[in-house]
């Protein structure tokens, strides 16, 4: 996966989006806000926002600031806020790879189904700790490898079209987790059958 290819995938799903990932993603997205818990005042970072489907969820008494690389995706979100007439809520193109974000800058932060997409997830985490303050917390959702079945098996097959899907169809678990000095809260699986993993963080330093 680069940048190429991600702006370009995102381009071309940016009309299509909500209609093809709209209801399959929503269990997970408000689990996720769920999990957040978000008091009153907290400054909460969304990464990878997309097309904003999670932006209704979060409660209006926090601040939510929405980041995503592709500016057709963003266009979207930008729809969404206005239609839900939402105040409380901040987009920005950026790299999540790269936020100009001063650190301990979020009380919490989010990351809807976009670990698997990004070019460096071990980037994309390091930055996540960096701007979460100490004592905050990271909640992530995403899907992750299956070692048999008929599920690894497609996810197998996939794997070469990573670049035209978007997305990178094998992601271990494992793997992903040892990226992080952020220490493992929670994990429980989400949406349907399961697939989807909602991952808990707390950012100990
Ligand atoms: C599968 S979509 C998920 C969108 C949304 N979170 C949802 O719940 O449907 C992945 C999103 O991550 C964004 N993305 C990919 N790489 C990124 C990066 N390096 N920085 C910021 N956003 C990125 C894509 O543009 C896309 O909008």
């Amino acid at each position: 996966m680069d940048q190429q290819a991600i702006t370009a995938a995102y381009r071309r799903y940016a009309p299509v989006y909500d209609f093809l990932f709209g209801p399959v993603f929503e269990p997970g997205r408000r689990r996720l806000v769920e999990a957040l818990n978000c008091r009153p005042g907290d400054e909460i970072l969304e990464v990878g926002v997309g097309t904003g489907l999670s932006l209704p969820y979060y409660p209006s008494h926090a601040h939510v600031t929405g980041i995503d690389l592709s500016p057709h995706m963003l266009a979207r979100a930008n729809i969404q806020v206005r239609r839900h007439g939402l105040r409380n809520v901040a987009l920005m193109a950026m790299d999540v790879q790269r936020l100009s974000f001063p650190d301990a800058s979020f009380d919490k932060v989010s990351a809807l189904y976009v670990a698997s997409v990004v070019p460096d997830p071990a980037e994309m985490m390091q930055e996540l700790e960096r701007v979460c303050r100490p004592g905050g917390e990271v909640v992530i959702v995403n899907h992750f490898t299956r070692n048999n079945g008929v599920v690894a098996r497609i996810e197998r097959g996939l794997a070469p079209l990573a670049r035209s899907l978007g997305f990178r169809p094998l992601f271990p678990l494992d793997a992903f987790i040892g990226l992080t000095r952020l220490e493992l809260t929670e994990a429980m699986p989400v949406n349907a059958f399961g697939y989807w993993t909602l991952l808990r963080f707390r950012n100990p330093s």
